[in-house]
């Protein structure tokens, strides 16, 4: 699983550095091609050496030596690996990848890199707990960073506590799984909607709905963490869009704009799924000035937008998987069974604004997988863990295609 993956990894100035020599040795007895980049600091937890040895490759930590001239190009650097690995991330590495500091090799890298990227933080106690740190962790999250959290035991401080980089065979597992996971969709590119779209009546307002977007933007993810180049067309949001260097986004506020951006990616595209929640009419007219406020009673005309999911359903190739989904609020399965047909979809995920923590700006979502002769119901749970298990359905569907 491991052979002829390509890992890099970038050792900062922690303790915890000493163990990481321990991962390159596991890593490259799998048959995994390891490169090691170290911070200026981290020399002096570890030697570079010992990690020269193992990875069976020079350790880099300087942009060129003085003494032959020979250049660390970051860009071919961020370029080469399958999988960044971070370990240890100290607060200080931490802080410089939130705000993009790239005062050393392996922050340019970092900065350059186009392969999925995890970490394992160790830092002691407080530093862990500190708020600066909370916030950044967070960001680094929505950065679409991966985290192998700390344990939590003795620190190098003498204190007790969360902090311990998880130790080496943890972060070992962690990358197999990873890229036992990671390759069914490698390659592949998939197309998402999400959020709601807005359609303006005059310069000042607009038609509208409550999609936050993050029932798409976890897809989006869920895709991405499987190896999928993820092609995001996404409407007027206020939860920031993922930042991920295998999703790229779109921004587009109204359905027509959506439609166009669709219209171009699907022929290239082998998966799409709809998630947005599209607006069906829009104002025949856009006024140029602001509406005037006169009766007790305003006509407005609406004429009808293209429907994306339709369009896309009947234009798809037999190789093309294409996934929609369906908001109700009375006879949801029927509703979601004539959008299978009418919309020639594979696949309608179908949520209902009569259930609990369900459907638009919740963190969570219930949802039934209706397909041709059958549908499968998935209890409450977090958008993210949805999206995964929808993910494993197209999967499926892929796979049964190509048979
Ligand atoms: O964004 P969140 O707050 O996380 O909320 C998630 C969600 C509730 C928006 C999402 O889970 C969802 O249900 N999205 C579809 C909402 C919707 O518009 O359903 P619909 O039944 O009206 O549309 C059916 C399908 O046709 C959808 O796939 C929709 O994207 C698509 N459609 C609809 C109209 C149109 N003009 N073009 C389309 O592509």
């Amino acid at each position: 699983m491991l052979a002829g993956r390509k890992v890099l990894i970038g050792i900062t100035g922690g303790i915890a550095a000493y163990k990481s020599a321990l991962l390159v040795r596991l890593l490259v007895k799998a048959g995994a091609e390891v490169q090691v980049i170290m911070t200026p600091s981290a020399s002096a937890f570890v030697s570079p050496l010992t990690l020269a040895t193992l990875s069976k490759r020079p350790v880099i930590s300087e942009y060129f030596k003085v003494e032959t001239g020979e250049w660390a190009n970051h860009v071919e650097l961020g370029l080469w690996p399958d999988l960044m690995l971070i370990a240890p991330l100290t607060a200080n590495t931490l802080s410089k990848m939130v705000h993009g500091l790239s005062d050393n090799l392996l922050m340019t890298t970092y900065l350059s890199a186009r392969c999925p990227v995890v970490v394992a933080p160790a830092m002691d106690l407080d530093m862990w707990k500190h708020a600066t740190t909370r916030r950044n962790m967070q960001l680094l999250e929505q950065d679409g960073v991966y985290v192998i959290p700390p344990a939590t035991g003795e620190l190098a401080s003498g204190l007790f506590g969360e902090g311990r980089m998880a130790e080496p065979e943890e972060q070992f597992e962690w990358i197999q799984n990873f890229f036992s996971k990671s390759q069914s969709l490698s390659g592949q590119k998939v197309l998402i909607t999400a959020g709601p779209t807005y359609e303006a009546l005059d310069p000042v307002r607009f038609i509208g709905n409550h999609s936050s977007g993050k029932m798409g933007f976890a897809l989006a993810k869920a895709c991405a963490a499987q190896g999928a180049e993820v092609h995001l067309v996404h409407g007027p949001v206020s939860i920031p869009v993922p930042q991920h260097p295998q999703i790229k986004v779109y921004s587009i506020r109204s359905a027509q704009e959506m439609f166009a951006q669709c219209e171009l990616l699907f022929p290239n595209m082998a998966i799409t799924i709809c998630s947005a929640a599209v607006a069906d009419y829009r104002p025949e007219v856009i006024q140029e000035e602001k509406i005037k406020k006169k009766g007790d009673t305003l006509q407005l005309n609406l004429v009808k937008n293209p429907d994306i999911l339709k369009t896309l359903g009947h234009a798809k190739k037999p190789h093309q998987v294409v996934i929609g989904f369906a908001l109700e609020t009375t006879n949801e399965l029927e509703n979601a069974q004539g959008k299978l047909h009418a919309k020639q979809a594979d696949l309608i995920v179908l949520n209902s604004m009569r259930k609990d923590g369900s459907g638009f700006g919740t963190d969570t979502n219930h949802v039934w997988l209706v397909e041709v002769g059958r549908v499968r119901e998935l209890p409450l749970a977090s958008k993210d863990h949805i999206a995964e298990s929808i993910v494993q359905a197209i999967i499926e569907i892929k796979d049964e295609k190509q048979v």
